[in-house]
């Protein structure tokens, strides 16, 4: 069997995880943050379990990046520095920024998130540098144009709704506020929001079915955590704004 055979299996591998999970996670919520609850095993720090779960996609997603033909090309350059714009972030400054005071994460939690950036990182990486095949004109492209913005607009809507969570805390402190300002005055998840925004313009940018399946994989996922967050606020808050939605304004 070719490599680029294996790499679409494992595409659809993907397409398959994103259904299994979106069922899943209306049975059971994802248990970290807010939703933590024992049962998941042993525990470590929130802080180093983001860091090592997201690791594979900044340094697997390099590795696989450079061993492929097209490393050096224009257009592999400039998706693997979109690639990384998001993930430099995730993993190597937002856990430093999150007030957790002490919260854990369960080790098999950040296990499964492990083993999924691998893969993410492998069919993006593997694409965008040795399987897909760009021209530099392709940056001129309307879905490269369209994707790459939607990308960037994404991601500010994502850091900045980050941020406004993370400053509802003062150091040590660790319980949960209404949140309000940019797009919270909308929805109860906006950083939910942003990332769907970054992976659908992904998926348009790299216009591969690598980057769709994970684009389709992050609503699977994050969908349903915007729907539970949502009915968590609403239970605890009385004053919780009645127009908010969960996480697509004016719609869902
Ligand atoms: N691509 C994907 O599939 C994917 C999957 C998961 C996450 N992510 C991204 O990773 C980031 C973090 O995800 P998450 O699920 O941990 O987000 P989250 O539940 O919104 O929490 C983000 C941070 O803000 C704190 N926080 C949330 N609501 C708060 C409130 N009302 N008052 C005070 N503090 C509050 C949380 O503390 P606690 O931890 O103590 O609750 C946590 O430190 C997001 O940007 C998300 O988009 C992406």
């Amino acid at each position: 069997m070719t490599e680029a055979a294996v790499h679409g299996l494992l595409v659809w591998a993907m397409f398959a995880l994103a259904a299994l999970t979106f069922a899943a996670l209306f049975l059971v919520t994802a248990p970290y943050g807010r939703h933590s609850r024992a049962g998941w095993g042993p525990e470590v720090s929130a802080r180093l379990a983001w860091v090592l779960m997201e690791s594979p996609a900044v340094l697997a997603f390099l590795a696989v990046f450079l061993l492929g033909a097209q490393r050096s090309a224009t257009v592999p350059l400039v998706l693997a520095g979109l690639w990384l714009l998001h993930y430099l972030q995730r993993t190597f400054v937002y856990p430093f920024r999150i007030r957790s005071a002490g919260r854990k994460m369960a080790l098999s939690i950040a296990a499964m998130a492990f083993v999924f950036n691998l893969l993410n990182a492998y069919i993006n990486a593997r694409w965008v540098s040795q399987l897909g095949s760009y021209g530099v004109d392709w940056l001129l492209d309307p879905r490269f144009l369209s994707g790459a913005a939607l990308m960037l607009i994404g991601w500010l809507i994502n850091v900045h709704s980050d941020t406004i969570l993370v400053r509802l805390r003062a150091p040590g402190e660790s319980g949960y506020k209404i949140p309000r300002g940019g797009l919270y005055r909308w929805v109860s998840c906006p950083n939910y929001f942003g990332e769907l925004l970054e992976w659908l313009g992904w998926a348009l940018a790299t216009w591969s079915t690598a980057g769709l399946a994970f684009a389709v994989y992050t609503a699977a996922n994050l969908v349903p955590r915007a729907l539970a967050h949502h009915r968590w606020y609403q239970e605890r808050f009385d004053d919780y704004p009645a127009e908010r939605k969960a996480v697509v304004p004016l719609v869902l």
